[in-house]
């Protein structure tokens, strides 16, 4: 059986509708509302998408409709947990609400978060859910020309032109910095990741301003992963003396530190505490368990879905959100009380 092409290859809704034997509309209600349909006509047309190939123009229908069912969601890094946790509570929002999510992965590379973006602009999505790498102004520019709404995730809106969800990362710092002191630690290392994101910025300034009159040596590194975190593991075995403890800007650093530690036979935590921040769930699982500041990643990506989608329902006048979650210190087996430390009252 010859199949139906148009001129551009693709099979329309009339064709459909021709095959089948039945009106355009049957056709669309079909494909929308399979329940007005009778059963004998509504087999026919899904014999004839079958066999024709026809799939939903689904932007024409956007255009149409005015709408579009899918929200856009554009991370840092799909390879950190966190992001993925982040996802997985932005898709649930979505999904509860009737909606797709397309996900897409900037690599804290700023070209991809452009691409990205234009590519999300094009598909006329509902709205955009982003943790930018640097500022996105211009990229996020497109979107205000545009009028695409979207909501910044893990960072909070410099100027209250649109939602925010995030988690107060001064207040993440000072918690580490704070445990550290509290257990005796006088000589500590700080892995931090680039000063281009807020995130490490803001870590790094509440954990300063609580280290109080330790000793404390800074390394940076270009990306907050495991490989990262193992060279500035082997960095930190190179110090005079070494550090007793280190805190890194997130878990993925703290993890490849930990495996430089453990390689080099430096004991954790009795020779070296560790602290990590995000608490993924390989924080709990590592070979010694990591003391980390924990972010409710999935109550973030929740939280930005459902203002992204209240303020794209078409409800009424929407207010911009700033949601400022706290972060909370779970101790485990990574850190200890140093040794000769003022046991804490
Ligand atoms: O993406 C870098 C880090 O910033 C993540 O690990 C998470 O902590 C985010 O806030």
């Amino acid at each position: 059986m010859a199949r139906i092409r148009r001129a551009n290859g693709s099979v329309g809704i009339k064709d459909v509708a021709q095959k089948a034997g039945v009106s355009i509309g049957t056709v669309s209600n079909v494909v929308n509302r399979p329940h007005v349909v009778a059963a004998g006509t509504r087999n026919r047309v899904q014999a004839a998408i079958e066999e024709l190939g026809y799939v939903r123009d689904e932007s024409a229908r956007q255009l149409r409709a005015g709408s579009s069912r899918a929200l856009g969601l554009l991370v840092l890094d799909l390879g950190n947990p966190f992001f993925v946790d982040v996802a997985r509570g932005a898709e649930q929002a979505a999904h509860d609400a009737g909606l797709n999510m397309i996900t897409c992965n900037s690599g804290q590379r700023v070209d991809r978060e452009v691409s990205y973006l234009a590519m999300l602009a094009e598909l006329r999505v509902r709205g955009v859910l982003v943790s930018p790498v640097g500022t996105a102004a211009d990229s996020l520019a497109l979107f205000r020309r545009g009028a695409i709404p979207y909501v910044l995730v893990d960072r909070r809106s410099p100027d209250g032109t649109s939602c925010s969800v995030s988690v107060d990362d001064v207040a993440g710092g000072a918690l580490a910095a704070r445990h550290l002191v509290e257990t005796g630690h006088r000589n500590i290392a700080f892995v931090n990741g680039p000063a281009v994101l807020v995130q490490c910025r803001e870590r790094e300034q509440g954990f300063c301003s609580e280290i109080g009159d330790a000793d404390l040596s800074i390394l940076e590194v270009e990306a907050l992963t495991v490989e990262s975190g193992r060279d500035a593991g082997s960095r930190i075995l190179g110090i005079s003396p070494r550090p007793t403890a280190v805190f890194c800007a997130n878990d993925l650093l703290a993890l490849g530190v930990l495996q430089t530690m453990v390689g080099a036979g430096v004991r954790v935590p009795e020779d070296i505490s560790i602290v990590g921040y995000d608490d993924i769930e390989f924080a709990s699982a590592a070979a010694v368990p990591l003391t980390s500041v924990r972010q409710p990643a999935a109550r973030i990506g929740q939280k930005a879905a459902e203002l992204l989608i209240e303020e794209t329902s078409g409800a009424g006048a929407h207010r911009h959100q700033t949601v400022v979650y706290t972060p909370e210190l779970v101790v485990r087996a990574s850190t200890r009380v140093s040794r000769g430390a003022r046991a804490s009252k």
